[in-house]
């Protein structure tokens, strides 16, 4: 039976890391839809034009290995600004929604506008010193040379650029659950959230 799981929430909030545990838990599918975004960003990097990008994006864009660079980020959060852009890749998230078998999207606007009618909405957030520190840390962990002042500068530019565009801004939808993450682990995140979509799941058994 289809059962949606919108996880919404700013960049580096803990988003990816707790949809991957819901997704593990409940055994439902997970589709990352900031990965959508930087697939066409990296496109627009490489000379075309990001609407026709989105109109034409395949998998193997969202499989390349060079997807979670802050320049591809950056260029995620500026084409995401696009109504033509965001438009183009509705259908694939909500068809990708109501899945059988159920399914976990995490992105900005899922619980808003993809999947207004989801039946377990989370707001997942911390604050910008805890998140740019979480994404300082997997940056420099995967060789990435930057420095902690930067990777705070670009999550503050592209808090700004998510919450203040006119398309679909990042906000949480009126039914979200949120979830601030400034002082919990993974472990007790993915708690909080297993026992906020208990409660919206049907009587097991
Ligand atoms: O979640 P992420 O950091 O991979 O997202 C990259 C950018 O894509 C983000 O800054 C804004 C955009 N995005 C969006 O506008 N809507 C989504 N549902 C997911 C991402």
């Amino acid at each position: 039976m289809p059962f949606t799981i919108a996880v919404d929430g700013p960049a580096a909030a803990g988003k990816g890391t707790l949809s991957k545990g819901l997704a593990a838990h409940f055994g439902f599918g997970h589709l990352d839809t900031g990965l959508l975004y930087r697939a066409v960003g990296c496109r627009m990097l490489g000379g075309e034009d990001p609407v026709a990008a989105a109109r034409s994006l395949l998998p193997e864009d969202i499989n390349r290995a060079d997807l979670r660079t802050p320049d591809v980020a950056q260029a995620a959060s500026k084409v995401a600004v696009i109504g033509d852009v965001r438009a183009a890749l509705v259908d694939f998230q909500r068809a990708f929604a109501r899945r059988a078998g159920g399914a976990v999207l995490d992105g900005r606007d899922i619980g808003t506008v993809i999947c207004p009618d989801a039946e377990a909405k989370l707001f997942v957030t911390a604050s910008a010193q805890v998140r740019a520190e979480r994404r300082y840390l997997e940056l420099t962990g995967k060789g990435q040379v930057v420095t902690l002042d930067e990777v705070l500068s670009d999550v503050r530019a592209r808090d700004e650029r998510d919450m203040n565009r006119a398309e679909a801004p990042l906000r949480p939808a009126a039914d979200a659950v949120t979830i601030d993450t400034s002082d919990l682990d993974i472990d007790a995140a993915l708690s909080v959230a297993i026992a906020a979509i208990e409660e919206k799941r049907p009587a097991q058994g």
